[in-house]
């Protein structure tokens, strides 16, 4: 795969160990809202061995618990805005005290913006960013069509990855997945998020891949890199 600007090619620190990928540091998923970022998260969990830690999944999690972080963050989760760096940060330096987080793990929607990301660098190695990138006309239908397994976490797509049909009558969809509001959050990426693609490519970390293209294929082009 090409690179542009400050991108590489991953080089030979990732090599093949007993079938996983070892490498050292942390990844980074990055991508707008609904680029498939937790879609492609379990393939390279299993490859890299690295667990998944998604802001969004952590928010949640935290909103239906009704914890005091939970209420604060509820209302620009649901506007589309996003949450204030000082509470996503609080979150990630406590889930990194995790054991699991020790060598390195895989972050889903996280860093979002420039101070997030400084503050991340003061506390791990980040070792790759996997940019997927998706054009913004592609992005509302596949949020809109966007459906949950409450279950299993599995995310399904009622056009492009159907569920099951024993489990059809079970699915949800996430409250922010309206069309009004992923507006207010392509903004916000476009605004706050897109810039951090450069000052990671500035560091030579950002790995560039094509969204736009079946799920399947868009995995194979991200393991092919790792
Ligand atoms: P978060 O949960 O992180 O939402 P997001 O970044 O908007 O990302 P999504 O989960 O919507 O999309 P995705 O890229 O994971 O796509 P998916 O794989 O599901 O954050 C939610 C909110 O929390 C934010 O708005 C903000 O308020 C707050 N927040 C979270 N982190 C924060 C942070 N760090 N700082 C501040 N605030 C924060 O795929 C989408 C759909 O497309 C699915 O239906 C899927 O089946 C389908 N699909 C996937 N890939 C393809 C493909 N290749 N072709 C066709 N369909 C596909």
């Amino acid at each position: 795969m090409g690179t542009s600007g400050g991108s590489r090619i991953v080089s030979d620190r990732y090599h093949c160990q007993l079938g996983r990928i070892h490498v050292t540091g942390s990844i980074v998923l990055f991508g707008p809202p609904g680029a498939g970022k937790g879609t492609q998260a379990g393939r390279i969990s299993e490859l890299t061995g690295k667990p998944q830690v998604s802001t969004g999944d952590m928010l949640r999690s935290a909103v239906a618990k009704g914890t005091d972080l939970g209420h604060e963050a509820k209302t620009f989760m649901e506007a589309g805005l996003l949450v204030p760096d000082s509470i996503i940060i609080g979150l990630i330096s406590e889930r990194l005290t995790n054991d699991d987080a020790a060598n390195g793990v895989l972050f889903d929607g996280f860093p979002r913006t420039i101070p997030q990301a400084e503050a991340l660098a003061e506390i791990v190695s980040v070792e790759a960013v996997i940019s997927i990138e998706v054009p913004d006309e592609s992005i509302v239908e596949r949020i809109v069509g966007r459906r949950m397994d409450p279950e299993t976490g599995e995310i399904y797509h009622i056009h492009f990855k159907p569920p099951p049909e024993d489990i059809s009558a079970r699915v949800v969809q996430r409250k922010d997945d309206t069309e009004d509001t992923v507006r207010s959050r392509l903004a916000a990426y476009h605004e706050q998020t897109a810039p951090l693609a450069k000052w990671y490519s500035e560091q030579g970390l950002l790995i560039r891949i094509d969204g736009n293209r079946p799920i399947e294929d868009v995995g194979n082009s991200i393991a092919s890199m790792l």
